[in-house]
């Protein structure tokens, strides 16, 4: 089954701005809570018995990040913060172009965020575009209040969705420019990193079963900040929610961290990656087959990161249907029986490390 081809309306997108923030559904708040403020540090907006709001330590904006209690882990919204308040009409304009459902709330559709649209998008993903929010105090200077691990922006969403090139076009009217992609000698896109801001991406596309959302990114200001949320889960002993990492990615150059919340959504902790923002930014591309793309040390990616994703939510609230990626997954392409990887270009030995668990 080959999915129909997305069109692409005539009409001028809206301006997006960045990544804003992200809603997830979790079946347990106080765990969840516990998770995301006593071992995270995120800060607390404000929170009810059913929701919670939280920031990072730079933003200026409400929330990057709406705990709500519900039935089944997923993901309910996807929100990217638009130019101007008429963004948000071109952003419904737009979509309803696209033959998408749309749904507007002039009081938002979460506390601190006004006038909204929310858009089940042709991939399946439930994105909101807002400009109208809620300011609240900035706390960068606040270091009485840092943890050694601080997180200090949104930097990135991460969507899985099973077939990339169909999702880039799509995105790339939409005015996302790609910075980086991972591809294969007979043109397969196995993922593709895109930004709006300055950095090397807002959200990314990787292949495979979908739509899901892979992960949520929160940027620390250094490398050590990594490290010491690391020593902090083992204090906890918490260090099976160290999914994957830390390590230095290939792509975007960031130092990295995986973890796993109480619920399996996945969220990276993530540095110093590269400026992006010349008109004329070089394009990355990155052989499949590179045993450095994903870790610059050549470590292996844990089967589960490849595997496992959230779900996402409809307008209604319902589970959207996942559909399979028919070509091949990058898991099966470059390590385990049938597939193969090499550290130097030519040679014929595999090239991940031993102590895989594949
Ligand atoms: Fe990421």
């Amino acid at each position: 089954m080959t999915l129909p081809a997305i069109p692409t309306p005539s009409l001028t997108p809206p301006d997006i701005v960045r990544c804003a923030y992200m809603e997830f559904v979790v079946t347990d708040l106080k765990s969840s809570r516990a998770f995301y403020v006593d071992v995270l540090g995120l800060v607390v907006t404000e929170e009810s018995d059913t929701e919670i709001y939280l920031r990072t330590f730079e933003e200026f904006i409400h929330h990057n990040l709406v705990l709500r209690q519900g039935p089944v882990a997923a993901v309910a919204s996807l929100a990217f913060r638009v130019r101007t308040p008429e963004d948000v009409d071109r952003a419904q304009a737009y979509y309803e172009a696209m033959g998408c459902r749309t749904a507007r709330r002039p009081n938002g559709f979460v506390t601190g965020v006004g006038d909204s649209v929310r858009v089940e998008d042709p991939l399946g993903f439930p994105y909101e575009f807002f400009y109208e929010v809620e300011h609240v105090d900035r706390l960068a200077w606040r270091y009485d209040l840092h943890t050694p691990g601080a997180l200090v922006r949104l930097d990135h969403f991460n969507q899985v969705t099973p077939d990339v090139p169909r999702g880039l076009a799509y995105m790339e009217a939409l005015g996302f420019r790609v910075t980086e992609d991972i591809e294969d000698e007979d043109g397969i896109v196995y993922a593709a990193w895109m930004r709006r801001k300055d950095t090397v991406h807002d959200t990314a596309l990787t292949g495979g079963n979908g739509p899901r959302v892979h992960h949520i990114a929160f940027a620390t200001h250094e490398k050590h900040n990594i490290i010491s949320i690391c020593d902090k889960l083992g204090a906890l002993r918490l260090s099976d929610r160290i999914e994957r990492g830390p390590g230095r990615h290939g792509v975007s150059n960031a130092f990295y961290l995986y973890l796993l919340d109480p619920d399996g959504h996945r969220v990276e902790i993530y540095t110093q990656d590269y400026y992006t923002g010349d008109p004329d930014n070089p394009v990355v591309k990155w052989d499949v087959h590179d045993n450095q793309r994903r870790d610059w040390w050549g470590n292996p990616v844990v089967p589960s990161w490849y595997t496992e994703a959230s779900l996402v939510l409809d307008l209604d609230g319902n589970v959207t249907e996942v559909a399979l990626r028919e070509e091949p997954s990058e898991m099966a392409v470059t390590v385990g029986a049938d597939g193969f990887s090499y550290t130097r270009e030519g040679d014929t030995e595999r090239g991940f490390k031993l102590g895989t668990t594949l």
